[in-house]
């Protein structure tokens, strides 16, 4: 028996029984097929970078459902019949782009790409989905692509792309683009793409041989009793499979190996929901996103309504269109797993059919049964569930959840549904209140809350005790996160569910209990600069369409060279520890195992060299002994990457610690034990002023107050990955995702004892780097290089999203303490820091830390500041410089400062920052000559200018208002401004022009998604437009921006601190000016009767010999070689007491560009950061155990921001500041410093807790301010932000109402 299936209209069969069922549909397309546009990200789901269109024909009706998957869970088998379309299946550039990928590149909406395809993918489905391009509207393109992730644009642009297909939006709705109307973009045809090839249709009235192989899709119950009946007698090992979705929470799933995998989705009766006079029953493997649109059918019965509204937010649309309802059930009653559904259907009253595939009775039990029950047998089939209609127009219903992102992708803090039968007179007369996911193990019925409320009339006080009668039940399980904040959210959702049932009852019986949310919307003002066309332009993203359709090549879509080997890190699970050896459990090689490289393998004549930069190496394998949890110990190699990784896995390290001091595990004890880095002095930052005096001028101090800072994850969308290709006489090549090749290079020759020149660094694009993958992209090329130069074949390794978050780390966390003197009026006269930065076991880059931080503290005038800052040494994982390293802290430290300040002086936090704001001569006082000119320092002038334009003044009485008439929701507004000092460094370029007068382009920065390669082409089209040939214009169009060779393009150094494209951009201009020197002559000679072509210039050229490659390096001069960055944000927040979700409402920036080298390009580059440092401000949770193991771990746990947590109103300004001598065509840097601008959102969030806070001071009857004296810690996560506004909120109104009634 074979699978027939089609990918993008090809034909595949394969013989059944080769294939391994455990084959995700992703492993196939990728390691089988040229479709490389299904990009591998996290493996669970949780990001859509895999997204897939999944055909599906039906040969009685003749119609084709269209649906989209995640195929890092999809099982290959599952698609036997379908037809599997990617994006490189909708457009490419052989055939032409789809629409949608022209749209992602006008819209400047791909950045480093990785994201794109999939991307691409949900939104064709999305259209598909609304059959007619009418029924597209601008909420449905907003949900489009909710569920996946993107790291590098912010989203903005991607909405925006979406949306251009919507009938109701106009173009001029929409943000900057480079469509002029919508009529000029082409309008999205479905007939476009066949996504069911004819012949297929054929195959798919085949039947179906079940039952001979280890996989099997049965297509009945009676064959499917046979099949089980047959295992159980033959002690098969047996997995039931529906969707397979379960395996991106349960990995250990993906590791294990069943005699038989049995498909449900064939049986009939368990893919139908029928409808009859008591309720619908819902066969158990109907997919969740069936199960939606059937509820939303009934519409006589609301209830199903909300069940459905709340289903619309479990997972992502490309995981429910697969998981079912059964399999959802199962994996809450087999494994706890913190299911929406349960929760929502035992408040719905559900039953479940439960079958006995062995005895082959059937049972039928309540949902609330069969959660109590010992989980459920291998031999136990969840058959239907049943959901009652409620008829009663007395009932009430409805469901909540708290999570981190309000659309759905992920797990709720506590999800909750309510049922209750209400008299006229507010009379209680029956209930069903349910609670789950809170750390319990199952959904639970508050049985006892429900009794005492049976009968009530609902009161204030009767709440009251059925909120503390609640606290006895809903109480989390020892170790369960956020303990407290979970319990209490219970009380917060039933108060809300019955106090607004009793309230204000609308006319439908439903209360509204949250707004819906404001439709995403932006502005961009952007200035076209034309002085050096095509410099200026807001040019479209260079090969953008190319990522969109997913045909861009990244390092782990070079095809595999023969024989090729893959690799998986062995890292240490234990700080500070002698390595006695490495085994496997079970102590036998498991599969596919060929070799552990370890440091034994490190050649003759090499090093154990991991990383080589300027300031000294660091090792690549633990020799006898780890340092930290984290470090590399061995990398396992076998034929396959899943058979490496699962090797991995099983590798057990044997460790001793007998008499070892204890590892250094905090800044502290670091200090107390002088573990610390030496920091090399012209690397140590200047003090301004004398502090003592200042404090003596002081009217107020406060004296050493305390701020800690945590890290933060790359969360790159392709982790780290390598190729090493051993090549003849002892060489070798290596693809590496780096920022770095240079030093990777010479990494490489070191470790393996080689001369530089038998070494090859090639690096085409990288999937995001954010810094992460500058000093941490050495170890994993060097170890492919190590295992592939030791067994002469190619090694290639792509690490797993979760070593990579274990293996690579974050952003610096530091602990400061600070005094500071002020006036009574606010102004800051001195400021002393100590701060203790935790660098980790090795140095790495962290030396750069010190001046950054103060880099960025200094953008307010502190009168005089002095800090003693510590590189702490601990036994915790290195940690890498992740974008705006540094400054970020430092930013984010002047403001807990000002806002302490004005806490202090019961002042507005904008009136301290303002009257601190630097004039020039402060500046220069404190930058020193990075200040520049007068006429450079924008920053006091756009400060006032934002404050116009986004209304300041009159929306701080606006949100004054907003407090004062709401109770369970507060808003802040805040306006940040930011200093980021920049410095250029060296870089290299070549131009070369071929004899049809085509221009390759090489330079030493690397194309990370930051538009580089963009700039680089419009800079070499504007320096060898100078020659005014005849149709110079159309210069750009014959440039191409190649890979990064090493041996090619030497003396690349490293892509970071903001300024490569700049430096690459005056390097390209050197050489361009070179040949234009060369060219120049002979254009003078020929060009007699009026401008010459540039094609037969180049051709005259070519016949009298003209060097035409001209490389140069550019080297920045030398004083200063530094300059200044500023902007200013303003950001308006609304926080619900309740559950402590903060919304962006509003987020106005102004950002001084200079002169814009591309002005789309930076545009994205701000919203970007800026979205990414929202993420560090706001969001990720970056937690790990005693001994340093990060916890968060996967997207399950780390939440970096999607589509639904960015601000709902984006303005973005940019503003020219005009000419610079000094810099590369005036333009300035725009990578990194607008990520610092998310400071505004955080610091508005602190404004509007402090709001709640005085309320429930209020409440409390607590009348000093010493509670509005508070820090917020970073990340202003939902539990961190209630637990400040008050866990007990909803009692203590009680307390407080009954208290004033009673006065009454
Ligand atoms: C990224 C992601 C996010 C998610 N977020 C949420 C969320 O926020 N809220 C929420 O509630 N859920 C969430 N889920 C869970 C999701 O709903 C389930 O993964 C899905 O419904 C499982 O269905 P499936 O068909 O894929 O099950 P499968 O993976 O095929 O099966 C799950 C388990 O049940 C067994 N099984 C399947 N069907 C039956 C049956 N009929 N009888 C007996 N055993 C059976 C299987 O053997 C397996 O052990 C999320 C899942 C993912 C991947
Ligand atoms: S890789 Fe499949 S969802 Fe992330
Ligand atoms: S463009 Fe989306 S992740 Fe890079």
């Amino acid at each position: 028996m074979s699978l027939v299936f089609a990918i993008n209209g090809q034909r595949f069969e394969l013989d059944l029984s080769s294939v391994d069922p455990s084959t995700t549909l992703l492993e196939f397309l990728r390691y089988q097929t040229p479709f490389k546009s299904v990009k591998l990200s996290c493996g669970e789901g949780g990001c859509g970078a895999c997204v897939v269109l999944v055909s599906k024909y039906d040969p009685v009706l003749q119609t084709v459902e269209d649906f989209t998957v995640a195929s890092c869970l999809t099982l290959l088998c599952s698609i036997n019949h379908r037809s599997i379309t990617t994006s490189e299946g909708l457009g490419n550039s052989r055939d032409g782009f789809h629409t949608i990928h022209n749209r992602f590149s006008g819209f400047h909406a791909s950045q480093c790409g990785f994201c794109t395809p999939g991307m691409s993918v949900s939104l064709f489905s999305a259209l598909l989905d609304s059959k007619s391009s009418s029924e597209f509207t601008v909420l449905e393109a907003e949900k489009a692509v909710s569920g996946n992730l993107c790291r590098c644009t912010g989203y903005r642009p991607i909405v925006d792309a979406c949306k251009s297909f919507a009938a109701d939006v106009d173009i001029e709705d929409l943000g900057f683009n480079s469509f002029c109307k919508k009529t000029s973009l082409p309008p999205f045809d479905s007939s476009d793409v066949c996504s069911f090839p004819e012949f297929l249709k054929d195959e798919v009235n085949k039947s179906i041989d079940s039952g001979l192989h280890r996989w099997c899709s049965p297509g009945s119950v009676e064959e499917l009793q046979r099949l089980l009946g047959a295992c159980n007698s033959d002690g098969l090992s047996v997995k039931l499979v529906a969707g397979n979705t379960s395996t991106g929470y349960y990995k250990d799933e993906r590791e294990r190996s069943y005699g038989k995998y049995v498909d449900l989705t064939r049986i009939a009766e368990m893919r139908e929901i029928r409808e009859s006079r008591n309720g619908v029953e819902i066969g158990a493997a109907v997919t969740i996103s069936k199960v939606i649109a059937a509820l939303k059918e009934i519409r006589v019965e609301k209830m199903f309504g909300k069940l459905a509204a709340h289903m619309e937010k479990i997972a992502a649309r490309f995981i429910r269109n697969f998981g079912s309802i059964g399999g959802n059930l199962v994996m809450a009653q087999r494994k706890q797993f913190p299911s929406d559904m349960a929760t929502i259907l035992l408040a719905a009253g559900a039953s479940v059919k439960i079958m006995s595939l062995l005895s082959r009775e059937v049972q039928k039990v309540t949902l609330e049964d069969f959660l109590q029950e010992p989980p459920l047998g291998v031999y136990d089939l969840v058959f239907t569930i049943e959901i009652p209609f409620q008829s009663s127009s007395e009932l009430f219903f409805e469901t909540y959840r708290a999570a981190p992102r309000p659309n759905g992708s992920a797990l709720a803090y506590l999800n909750a549904a309510f049922l209750a039968q209400m008299k006229e007179d507010r009379t209680v007369v029956n209930c069903r209140l349910a609670f789950g996911a809170y750390g319990t193990k199952h959904a639970i019925r508050c049985k006892e809350v429900e009794e005492f409320l049976s009968g009530k009339v609902i009161t204030d006080s009767v709440l009251s005790e059925a909120i503390t009668l609640l606290g006895k039940f809903v109480v989390p399980q020892e170790g369960t996160s956020d303990l407290a904040y979970r319990s209490s959210l219970a009380p917060g959702f039933l108060f809300n569910f019955f106090h607004s049932l009793t309230e204000k009852p609308s006319s439908n019986g439903y209360h509204h209990h949250l707004d819906q949310p404001k439709q995403l919307s932006s502005s961009q003002h952007v200035p076209i600069n034309d002085e050096y066309f095509p410099v200026g332009e807001p040019v479209a993203k260079s090969g953008a369409s190319l990522q969109a359709s997913g045909e861009a090549v990244y390092v782990d879509d070079i095809p595999a060279p023969a024989n090729c080997l893959y690799g998986a890190f062995i890292y240490s699970t234990k700080p500070s520890a002698k390595v006695k050896g490495i085994r496997f459990k079970e102590n036998s090689a498991p599969d596919g195992v060929v070799s552990v490289i370890s440091c034994k393998d490190v050649p003759k004549g090499g090093q154990n060299i991991g990383m080589k930069f300027s300031f000294g190496t660091e090792p690549l394998f633990a020799e006898d002994f780890a340092l930290h949890v984290g470090q590399c110990i061995a990398l396992v190699v076998a034929d396959t990457q899943r058979h490496a990784d699962t090797a991995a896995n099983l590798a057990v390290v044997e460790y001793e610690t007998e008499d070892l001091e204890p590892p250094i595990l905090s800044v502290e004890d670091a200090v107390k034990k002088s573990s610390l880095f030496e920091i090399y002095p012209f690397l140590y930052p200047q003090k301004v002023g004398d502090t003592s005096k200042g404090m003596s001028e002081a009217h107020h101090r406060i004296l050493s107050s305390e701020i800690r800072l945590g890290s933060q994850y790359f969360f790159y969308m392709e982790t780290q990955t390598a190729l090493a290709v051993p090549d003849e006489d002892n060489s070798i090549v290596v693809y590496s995702s780096c920022q770095t090749p240079q030093y990777v290079h010479s990494t490489v020759a070191s470790c393996l004892g080689i001369p530089e020149n038998k070494v090859r660094i090639i690096t085409r694009r990288v999937g995001g780097g954010f810094g992460g993958k500058a000093v941490k992209a050495m170890p994993v090329a060097t170890a492919c290089a190590v295992a592939a130069n030791k067994l002469q074949r190619p090694v290639r390794t792509y690490v797993n999203r979760k070593t990579d978050m274990i293996m690579t780390g974050g952003r610096h966390p530091m602990k400061i303490t600070y005094s500071v003197g002020f006036k009574s009026t606010g102004k800051i006269t001195a400021l002393e820091l100590e701060i203790l930065i935790d660098a980790g076991a090795t140095l790495g880059l962290s030396m750069i830390l010190p001046s950054n931080i103060i880099g960025a503290l200094k953008k307010y005038n502190w009168g005089a500041l002095s800090f003693d800052i510590k590189l702490c040494k601990t036994n915790l994982l290195s940690k890498a410089i992740m974008r705006a390293p540094g400054d970020v802290q430092g930013t984010y430290i002047a403001e807990a400062v000002i806002e302490n300040v004005a806490s202090s002086l019961s002042l507005e936090a904008d009136t301290v920052r303002k009257i601190n704001l630097h004039t020039y001569e402060s500046l220069a006082l404190f930058y020193k000559a990075g200040a520049g000119e007068p006429h450079e320092y924008t920053l006091s002038s756009m400060w006032d200018k934002l404050g116009v334009s986004s209304r300041f003044e009159e929306r701080v009485s606006i949100v004054r208002e907003f407090n004062e008439s709401n109770i369970w929701r507060k808003r802040g507004i805040s306006r940040v401004p930011i200093i980021y000092p920049v410095s250029m460094f060296s870089t290299p370029g070549r131009v070369s022009v071929l004899s049809d007068g085509t221009i390759v382009v090489e330079v030493g920065g690397i194309e990370l998604g930051q538009g580089l390669w963009t700039k680089v082409k419009q800079m070499a089209g504007y320096a060898l437009g100078l020659l005014q040939c005849d149709g110079t214009e159309e210069l750009v169009e014959k440039i191409r921006v190649v890979q990064s060779d090493t041996l090619s393009m030497v003396q690349g150094n490293f892509t970071g601190g903001s300024t490569t494209s700049e430096g690459s951009c005056a390097a390209v201009r050197l050489c361009c000016e070179t040949l234009v020197k060369r060219l120049k002559p002979l254009m003078d000679k020929s060009g007699g009767g009026g401008p010459i072509s540039w094609n037969k210039l180049i051709s005259q050229a070519y016949a009298q010999s003209v060097n035409l490659s001209a490389s140069d390096l550019y080297t920045p001069e030398e004083t200063p070689t530094q300059y200044l960055n500023y902007g200013v944000a303003v950001s308006e927040v609304e926080v619900d007491l309740v559950t402590g979700q903060t919304t962006v409402l509003q987020t106005d920036i102004l950002y001084d560009s200079g002169k814009s080298l591309n002005p789309a390009v930076d545009l994205g580059q701000i919203e970007g950061a800026f979205v990414q440092g929202l993420g560090f401000f706001m969001l990720e949770e970056y937690i790990t155990d005693s001994e340093g193991l990060v916890l968060t771990d996967s997207t399950w746990t780390y939440k970096i921001p999607t589509v639904d947590t960015i601000p709902r109103q984006f303005n973005v300004e940019i503003l020219n500041s005009g000419r610079h001598e000094k810099r590369v065509l005036s333009s300035k840097a725009s990578g990194e410093p607008p990520l610092l601008l998310a400071a505004s959102v955080h610091c508005a969030t602190r404004e509007a807790v402090k709001e709640a806070r005085k309320q429930i001071r209020m409440w409390k009857g607590v009348d000093d301010d010493s509670g509005l004296m508070f820090q917020l810690p970073v990340p202003a996560t939902m539990p961190v932000v209630k637990e400040l506004c008050g866990l007990d909120i909803v009692e203590s109104y009680l307390e407080w109402k009954s208290r004033v009634n009673s006065r009454l």
